[in-house]
This record gives C-alpha cells, structure tokens and sequence, in this order.
C-alpha cells in the first residue's frame, strides 16, 4: 500500500502513544525505517506488519487497532490533508459512500497503479441500508468500521451497524455492512 497509508498509521501512534511507543512498535514489526514516504508503493505486508505490531505494543486486539486507525485516517489525513475532495464527496454519510468510489478514481493520476477498495450502497429505506465493502485484500473489514464510525462523526449522525456478513469470495474480502443511519 501506498506510504501515505504507513505514515498515517506512525503518526496516529505518535499523536496517540507518544514517540517511545512508537519506537517500540517499529522495533516490533521489523519494517525497514524507510517505509513511510507518502507517495511511495510499498508492499502491503509492511502495513500489516505494523498493524501486528501495534497490536502486541499496545495490548490491543488488531481489529482495534485498525478501528481505531479507520477513525484517526478520516478525521486527521483525509480530513486535514484532502480536506476539499473529502468535501466534495457528499454532505451527508450515504451521500459520500455513494462517491466514495468516484473519490478514490478522482486520485487514480496520483496513486499510481494503486488498488482501493469498493463500496455500493444500497438503500434499503430512508434510514436503513446496506454497505458493501469489497476489497482484492483480507483482514481490513475493522478498519472499515472506523472508517464509517469516522465518517459518522464527521457528518454529526448516528450511525448504528446492526449486522456484518462476510460474503464468500475466492480472493480478497467481501463485507456487507447492515446499518441504520438516523
Ligand atoms: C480523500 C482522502 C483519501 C485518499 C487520498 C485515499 C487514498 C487511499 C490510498 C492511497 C489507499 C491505499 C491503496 C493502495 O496503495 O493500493 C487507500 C486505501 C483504502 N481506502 Fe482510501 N483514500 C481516501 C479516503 C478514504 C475514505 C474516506 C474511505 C472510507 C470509506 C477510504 C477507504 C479505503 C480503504 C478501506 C482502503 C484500504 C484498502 C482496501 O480495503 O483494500 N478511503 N485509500
């Protein structure tokens, strides 16, 4: 994955941990000290490793980690450091999901040859929908609930997730996510 994603991560345990803890999960997840340039491709095993990392360091299950990463990554980078594009994705949650994919496209000419995620939407009524997470890698769904966690801060709702399926595929990751937004 693109450094961008890394850095996000360092600096969340940063801001969050202090620079010792830091040190202590570099340390742990054995990743080259060069791995964080923000435009750079990076092996997604580098992500992972960190994300384990974090794990053991902190004493917190992974999916918590990335939880808690997919609500630091909307509300620190993609708030602050794309601040415009996530504005123009949408003024409410259901509204951006639906851009959501138009989102990550707009940026294909900077992130070159990378490999985001999908997202479709369907409505089921006005307040009940059904999110589809479909991803060509395995293990991300956590991050994906901070992401609309993140997302529900952002645009001041309340965002319950009343059910997640994972859907059978032969590669990668398929989550439906079953939420009420009110
Ligand atoms: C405008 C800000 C955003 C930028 C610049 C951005 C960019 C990226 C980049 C560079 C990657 C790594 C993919 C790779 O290197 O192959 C990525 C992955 C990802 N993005 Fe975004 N993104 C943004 C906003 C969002 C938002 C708001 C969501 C939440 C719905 C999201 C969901 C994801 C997920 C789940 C992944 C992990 C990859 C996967 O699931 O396979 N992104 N994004």
């Amino acid at each position: 994955m693109y450094g961008l994603i890394n850095s996000a991560l360092q600096g969340m345990i940063r801001e969050q941990f202090g620079e010792e803890q830091w040190e202590k999960v570099l340390a742990a997840s054995g990743v080259p000290e060069d791995s964080f340039l923000a435009m750079r491709s990076y092996d997604d095993s580098i992500t992972y490793d960190l994300a384990g990392a974090a794990s053991a360091v902190l004493g917190a299950p992974v999916e918590a980690c990335l939880e808690m990463f997919g609500e630091y990554w909307v509300k620190e980078t993609a708030g602050k450091t794309y601040g415009s594009l996530m504005d123009a994705a949408g003024g409410d949650l259901v509204e951006f999901l639906n851009n959501m994919n138009a989102l990550h496209d707009r940026i294909t000419g900077t992130f070159v040859n990378y490999v985001p995620p999908q997202f479709e939407v369907e409505s089921l009524d006005e307040n009940r929908h059904r999110i589809h997470y479909i991803s060509q890698r395995e293990g991300l769904t956590p991050f994906v609930v901070g992401l609309l966690k993140g997302l529900a801060k952002r645009f001041d709702t309340r965002l319950d997730i009343e059910q997640m399926e994972a859907v059978a595929v032969t590669s990668g990751e398929h989550t439906i996510f079953e939420v009420t937004v009110t």
